[in-house]
């Protein structure tokens, strides 16, 4: 192979007094102290309409980062343009050529760019620095370096010819442009979505999510230094409809690579369908969608691990992973040596700006995710089939704070149960410990998703048995782990049902879908 095997970037620790924690400390201060302005880029030229947005801090919305020009209809269209024009030479390139970019740009992110990426992680999606760390550095690093690898083997993948003849496939990229959009949560996603089409010829267009613009400005920028040709990625921000409409709509579409909420990307279905016969193929429709993650814990489990995987699971990042534990089944023998040493670790979390590198949590991203979470644990308080365990209390006055909460249901059907809240309010249920199987039978019934779930237990046959039984319940299951923290190359991550399209990203399967192959026969 000529792509060097890929290791995972190491995560840095960050310790108190290490040069790294200082230097992380000075970018995060002088990149709050500026406000920027963001335009779009497309086709490489930076284009502000002045229709302006405001990117602000989640745990200091006062505070503005940037101010934001957003696109429409017209700059659609430029976008479009760009990407066709860009595609023919792109797509023509030296496979290498384009690993190459890639490879630079894991290099970039992995040394002079760490701090930039990482602080505006930080400061624009309110990430402690650990979570940012695995994140914007080692996760989007690992993505580069490990897409890279699969993709020359991919390209290895060759049939057999015979005397008289040469069989081969040429990988080509989609005929048209990759539509990405990408999600809040994770500037690894957004730096991989756009990027993973790319390196196999595509040429995109790119929604970044409104909510976390600026990361997704400096993700740009990365790719500009790394060497990637102008028009390739085109970075389109704007709202879901006034970018999303026109991109579906035009007959170049090639394939959608989504990552964001089950009716969004169920919608974009639904025109893909009616508009079908405009385009030249059909679509490549790709997308991780929603979830309701869940923990369920067998008699046998170790009440420690456990208890440290639901406070992990549930509140690392706010519980804003897609993959976070958000359901949580506790049997009734484990119940009060969890209970005890639950409730004091969930009032133990140290939550506030993220500038403090001691906090534990920051802030929920925006008002709409602030204000569900307040139904949520306002509809707990006020039921009679579910009480507030431990938590409970939100203050978005300054920042959209909002205390990891955990709610107890009575029923294991109570809404929270069941609906994805994607912030630190977690449900948990006590089962009667002589209803294991029932259980997963829940388990399994309760949610229309499939993204993430864990089993918790030491017998190996209880352990087996969650394991078929839950076969089609996630995409990423975890025996004896919380549901969250794929490393790319170690745990492909996506999921089924209505969490989506299961095409695990950073994976050989994933680039597989922006490829469309040709076979040639040439008869001597
Ligand atoms: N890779 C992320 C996780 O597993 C989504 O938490």
């Amino acid at each position: 192979f000529k792509v060097p095997h890929p290791v995972n970037e190491p995560v840095k620790g960050y310790a108190p007094g290490s040069p790294e924690r200082a230097s992380l400390a000075a970018k995060v201060k002088e990149m709050a102290a500026q406000k920027i302005e963001i335009p779009l880029v497309i086709g490489g030229k930076e284009i502000r309409t002045g229709k302006l947005a405001k990117a602000v801090m989640p745990h200091d919305h006062g505070h503005v980062l940037a101010d934001v020009h957003l696109g429409g209809e017209a700059e659609v269209k430029l976008a479009v343009e760009a990407a066709a024009k860009a595609k023919a030479e792109w797509a023509a390139m030296p496979w290498e050529a384009r690993v190459s970019i890639f490879l630079k740009a894991a290099d970039l992110l992995a040394g002079p760019y760490r701090d930039v990426l990482n602080a505006a992680t930080m400061l624009g999606q309110s990430k402690t620095c650990h979570q940012a760390e695995i994140d914007s550095a080692c996760e989007l690093v690992d993505f580069y370096r490990f897409n890279s690898f699969y993709y020359e083997q991919i390209l290895r993948e060759q049939p057999e010819s015979m005397p008289g003849m040469w069989n081969r496939l040429e990988h080509r990229p989609l005929e048209g442009f990759v539509f990405a959009v990408t999600p809040f949560n994770f500037t690894s996603i957004a730096g991989n979505l756009p990027t993973a089409p790319a390196l196999v010829g595509n040429t995109v267009v790119w929604k970044p999510a409104s909510t976390a613009l600026y990361s997704a400005h400096f993700l740009m920028k990365l790719w500009k230094e790394a060497g990637l040709p102008d028009g390739v990625i085109n970075m389109v921000p704007g709202s879901g409809a006034s970018i999303g409409n026109p991109v579906l709509a035009s007959p170049q579409l090639a394939g959608i690579h989504f990552t964001g909420s089950t009716s969004v990307f169920n919608g974009m279905w639904r025109t893909v369908g009616q508009n079908l016969e405009s385009y030249k193929g059909y679509p490549r429709l790709v997308g991780e969608t929603g979830g309701k993650d869940f923990i369920v814990a067998h008699p046998s489990a170790d009440p420690v691990a456990l208890t440290v995987a639901i406070v992990r699971g549930a509140f690392e990042y706010q519980g804003q992973k897609c993959s976070a534990a958000s359901r949580a089944y506790v049997p009734s023998n484990l119940w009060p040596k969890v209970k005890e040493m639950l409730v004091p670790m969930v009032e133990g979390i140290k939550m506030g700006d993220i500038q403090d590198f001691s906090n534990f949590m920051g802030a929920v991203i925006d008002a709409n995710s602030f204000r569900d979470q307040k139904n949520a644990i306002d509809e707990a308080k006020a039921s009679n089939d579910a009480s507030i365990l431990v938590g409970g209390q939100y203050d978005d006055s300054k920042g959209y704070f909002v205390r990891p909460t955990v709610i107890q249901a009575k029923t294991p059907g109570y809404r929270t149960m069941c609906d994805e809240l994607f912030g630190p309010v977690m449900t948990l249920h006590v089962y009667d410990e002589t209803k294991w199987e029932e259980t997963l039978d829940l388990v399994d019934s309760t949610s229309p998703y499939a993204l993430t779930g864990a089993v918790f237990a030491q017998d190996r046959y209880a352990v087996q048995q969650a394991i078929t039984h839950l076969r089609n319940c996630a995409g990423n299951f975890y025996v004896n782990d919380k549901p969250t923290g794929a490393v790319v190359g170690q745990q492909p991550f996506g999921g089924a049902r209505a969490s989506g399209t299961n095409d695990k990203a950073g994976s050989m399967l994933n680039l597989l879908r922006w490829i469309s192959a040709r076979t040639i026969k040439e008869t001597f």
